[in-house]
């Protein structure tokens, strides 16, 4: 009995002791608003060059270079032995595909998911870009993942709850048919690259996150959405690249958001992307 209870306590004190999402102050924000400002500018240099017959290690390369020209680090480049500056995630892919020397092909999507650490601060974004001409099923399910990008925004309310975002999100998707990736959600992020507040796109049916949306939070939203099953499986081989269970096709957006007094600050908004209310 003494030992239940022990147990108990302990597993207790660890979920307690879970670090806290950092609350970040005015010269933090300035210092996460360039990082993710770099970063979308880095998704805008490269977005008129994804085009059938580039290959996406090509795009890595210049992603690379674009980003040491400016003085700026690679986070992904090393992070946990990653091998590359970017993640392209093609067709069946959902994420963490490794860059390779396969060319784009008219009928492809692909996503390029770009960190950027500036001045020690990170920026993460990521866009699906439809190499045309594409089906239609291709087509709908990019529609579909980028406005759940938004649906999961436009839950994000200071003093909400965070189970909102995931809740809003997996009720837009599944009533289109369409399935949210579990295993993989957004993240907390600020000096370190991945932190507290976990952010699922769903909601968990066992221990649903409890945090409450603070002004000062800083975490990616980034949907997964594929067109058959949630499941996912990690490659054999490379252990980076995620694909379907069922190697139905997977979309994704991502954007930093800042949550500040009046709502949320999308940090990592392109200049040239498609914006809010966009038809693929
Ligand atoms: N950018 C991804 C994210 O959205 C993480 C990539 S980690 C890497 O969180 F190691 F694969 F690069
Ligand atoms: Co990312
Ligand atoms: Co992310």
């Amino acid at each position: 009995m003494k030992g239940l209870w022990l147990n108990i306590m302990q597993a207790l004190g660890q979920k307690n002791a879970r670090p806290k999402a950092p609350i970040y102050n005015e010269q933090d924000r300035a210092g996460l608003r360039r990082a993710s400002r770099f970063n979308a500018q880095l998704m805008d240099f490269l977005r008129p060059q994804v085009k059938a017959g580039i290959t996406t290690l090509e795009l890595d390369r210049i992603a690379y270079e674009y980003t040491v020209e400016h003085g700026h680090t690679p986070a992904c480049l090393g992070y946990k032995g990653y091998p590359n500056t970017i993640c392209t995630s093609v067709n069946e892919v959902v994420c963490h595909g490794i860059p390779n020397k396969t060319p784009l092909r008219e009928g492809d999507i692909v996503n390029l998911d770009l960190t950027t650490i500036v001045d020690g601060w990170h920026g993460d974004s990521s866009e699906t870009f439809l190499i045309e001409p594409v089906a239609e099923e291709a087509r709908k399910l990019v529609q579909v993942a980028f406005d759940c990008l938004y649906v999961g925004i436009d839950a994000i309310h200071p003093y909400g709850k965070l189970t909102e975002i995931g809740r809003a999100i997996e009720r837009y998707a599944r009533v289109r048919g369409y399935s949210v990736v579990q295993e993989y959600q957004g993240h907390g992020l600020g000096r370190e690259f991945h932190q507290e507040p976990g952010v699922p796109h769903f909601v968990p049916k066992l221990n649903p996150s409890q945090v409450v949306i603070e002004p000062g939070m800083c975490f990616t939203v980034e949907p997964m959405i594929n067109t058959g099953t949630w499941r996912t499986m990690l490659d054999k081989h490379d252990k980076w690249t995620v694909r379907t269970m069922d190697l139905s096709l997977s979309a994704q957006f991502e954007h930093t958001i800042l949550v500040t007094e009046s709502g949320p600050e999308i940090l990592t908004a392109t200049e040239h992307g498609p914006k809010q209310g966009f038809q693929f």
